[in-house]
């Protein structure tokens, strides 16, 4: 699968949300298997664990600007990369709130803010990314297990949920509108994880977790239509 890019010997990765935590864990898991990756980080100020891993990689990482929320952003990412094809675009970045806050005490600020950031946001970015995509190449999110409607027995974490379904909801009309693509769509549930989102009483580390993630989604390439998959590569339940 050839990729214009810098190394055209490599298929090429975009982690959107590449700082820190699993989109920084993903990136450095993409190098080791061979691929090309560049990743983002939304602030241009502060040097992140993306920037050390640039350094070390011998070319094999770069790193870019977006802010998933700054619709503005977009057209200058798109620019940077024009020459470059994507073999796997994946919109990791995501937020969370007061999680043990029920729907109707949430202020509106919050929900606004979780909703764009975890729905409306990636969507806005694959939407303005795709068409550097191969047209056999692999577009996905970083969903959540919190996301499926079926699932959900307990309550609790009520915006992020309501985030991740949607972001679910939104991939699916974007994936239908493009029924006759050879293109793969995956939205990731990654398991609970200990990083800044998961918190410390998550059961499983980032360096179990990444491998497991990044082996389904390549697991997937070149199988067109949309999945909803876990970290063991089974189907999620809408
Ligand atoms: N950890 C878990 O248990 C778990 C479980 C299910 C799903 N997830 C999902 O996995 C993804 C990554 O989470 P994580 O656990 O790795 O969390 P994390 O360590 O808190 O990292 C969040 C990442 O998202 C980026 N981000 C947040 N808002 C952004 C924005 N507006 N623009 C650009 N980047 C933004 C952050 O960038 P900055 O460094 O600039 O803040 C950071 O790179 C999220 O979508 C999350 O919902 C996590």
């Amino acid at each position: 699968m050839p990729s214009t890019g810098a190394d055209q010997d490599r298929p090429t990765a975009l982690i959107v949300g590449a700082s820190r935590g699993l989109g920084h864990a993903m990136a450095a898991e993409l190098l080791d298997r061979g691929w090309s990756v560049i990743g983002t980080v939304r602030d241009t100020t502060t040097r992140t664990p993306l920037h050390d891993l640039a350094d070390r990689s011998g070319g094999g990482v770069s790193v870019e600007h977006l802010d998933i929320n700054e619709p503005d952003h977009l057209a200058p990412l798109h620019e940077h990369l024009t020459h470059r094809q994507l073999d796997l675009l994946f919109v990791n970045a995501g937020t969370t709130n007061n999680e043990q806050t029920p729907i109707g005490a949430v202020p509106t600020s919050d929900f606004a803010h979780v909703m764009i950031t975890n729905a409306l946001s990636p969507m806005r970015v694959i939407e303005a990314l795709e068409d550097l995509v191969s047209p056999t190449g692999l577009i996905g999110a970083m969903s959540s297990g919190q996301g499926s409607i079926t699932n959900n027995t307990t309550g609790g974490r009520e915006v992020y949920r309501g985030s991740k379904a949607a972001l679910n909801m939104f991939m699916r009309s974007f994936a239908t509108r493009q029924s006759e693509t050879q293109r793969t769509f995956v939205l990731l549930a990654p398991g609970w994880i200990r990083t800044a989102l998961g918190g410390p009483d998550a059961p499983f580390t980032v360096e179990e977790s990444v491998p497991l993630l990044v082996g389904v989604l390549l697991s997937k390439l070149g199988i067109p239509g949309l999945a909803y998959l876990d970290r063991s590569g089974q189907t999620v339940p809408w």
